[in-house]
């Protein structure tokens, strides 16, 4: 059961709209306050009388309706939604919200929502196949975006193939565990570091790496749908700020290291996802360097190694780790995580196609702390930051 949590489902224009009837039903009958929002289409398919009906709840069909609220109605909606569900999601919508395009209430709502979105895609297989379906559908699960993969079968136009809506148990069954997961972080502080620091060896120059912060951002991200509170502490980066978490901005290592230990003794979880330079310039030259000489040398002393600090502080905390590793990958990785007492460490080859700095994908392996491995193919790194997290709540349960 899930009583209490507030759905917004929307419905878009496919003849699949009738079992978001049931869709709907089957929440309610799980303690859910559903409010539909429907497409002008969908409208073609069942009438918004038939959700009112269902759903105990106004439906929304038209922006533009007396009294004209629709600022207020989408906004309210959008942010008392725990949970956006999108039953059927035809190619057009799903094209619209990837596109951040905003012209009815659905997607202007789904647009100003916070709330995890659910997309249930089903269209005649030909559509759901087609490259540009296929990379809408690919940015959004990039960007934390839930979708329930279309079943085969016999679909309407007559064409067997994938594109037809899952059984509506099936859609309620995942969203029922999605909202269960939801809390799964509440009253958990988590920080996690991102991007790489800058050493500076002059007012214009700096010693650098190729981190964009993508990992740790999508990592801050997944913690915080699942109900953590959240400290990013992020090194330069152009990435956006999550919504609903606090960024400290740090640009040296030592910078990074004050801001980490000054929130450690509260938190309960720290990923280091950061990518720390190792070394720094002995000396930051205060005017610019001119080019005087035929070469240049700078002398450079070690940062500290703010992980393997926290490892030898830890009281009750869990720490993760990441091995960017270009060989040995795992010898490599089982070292710092012995080292740096660490709870799980997350390696990657940052030689491999798909994986590394500065790209949307990775391609990871975990080890945890009992010398379990487990391998995970190319994802996107909002899939990657899911499954750490996962691992990381089954983790608290164990130790609970
Ligand atoms: N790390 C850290 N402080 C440092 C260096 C690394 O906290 N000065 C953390 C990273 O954030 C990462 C882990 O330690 O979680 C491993 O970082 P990595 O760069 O792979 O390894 P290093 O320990 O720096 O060792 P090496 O560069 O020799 O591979």
């Amino acid at each position: 059961m899930s009583s209490g949590h507030t759905i917004v489902m929307g419905v878009s224009g496919g003849i699949a709209a009738y079992k978001a009837v049931d869709v709907v039903s089957r929440l309610k009958k799980a303690g859910c306050n559903v409010y539909v929002i429907m497409t002008k289409s969908a409208t073609e398919f069942v009438t918004p009388l038939t959700f009112r009906e269902i759903s105990g709840n106004p439906v929304i069909t038209d922006m533009w309706e007396e009294p004209k609220t629709w600022n207020v109605q989408h906004i309210a909606l959008a942010s008392r939604a725990d949970l956006f569900l999108i039953v059927p999601a035809t190619a057009n919508v799903i094209g619209k919200i990837a596109g951040g395009i905003a012209d009815d209430m659905l997607t202007t709502t789904v647009m100003a929502t916070t709330a995890p979105v659910v997309l249930a895609p089903a269209m005649n297989t030909n559509m759901f196949l087609n490259p540009i379906t296929q990379q809408n559908l690919a940015k959004l699960k990039g960007i934390g975006y839930h979708i329930i993969e279309p079943a085969s079968g016999m679909l309407a136009c007559g064409i067997e193939g994938s594109g037809r809506l899952p059984e509506p148990a099936v859609i309620v069954e995942k969203i029922i565990s999605l909202l269960h997961t939801r809390h799964a972080l509440s009253g958990k502080r988590l920080l996690v570091t991102a991007a790489g620091t800058r050493e500076p060896i002059d007012p214009v120059r700096f010693l650098g790496n190729r981190s964009s912060g993508k990992m740790g951002y999508a990592l801050a991200q997944a913690a915080a749908a699942r109900g953590a509170e959240v400290i990013l502490v992020s090194g330069p980066s152009s990435l956006p700020t999550p919504p609903g978490i606090t960024v400290k901005r740090v640009e040296t290592a030592a910078e990074m290291r004050e801001a980490v230990l000054a929130e450690f003794d509260t938190v309960d979880i720290v990923i280091k996802a950061a990518a720390v330079a190792d070394y720094r310039p002995e000396l930051a030259a205060e005017q610019k360097i001119k080019k005087t000489g035929d070469t240049l040398t700078l002398n450079l002393v070690k940062n500290p190694d703010i992980l393997r600090e926290l490892g030898q502080r830890k009281k009750q905390q869990l720490l993760i780790g990441f091995a960017a590793e270009t060989e040995d990958l795992m010898a490599h990785a089982h070292e710092k995580l012995i080292n740096k007492n660490l709870d799980m460490i997350v390696a990657n080859d940052v030689t491999l196609p798909g994986a590394g700095f500065n790209i949307d994908t990775n391609i990871v392996k975990v080890i945890h702390k009992n010398g379990v491995v487990e391998e995970l193919p190319q994802l996107s790194k909002y899939q990657v930051a899911e499954i750490i997290i996962d691992k990381i709540c089954a983790m608290l349960t164990k130790s609970t």
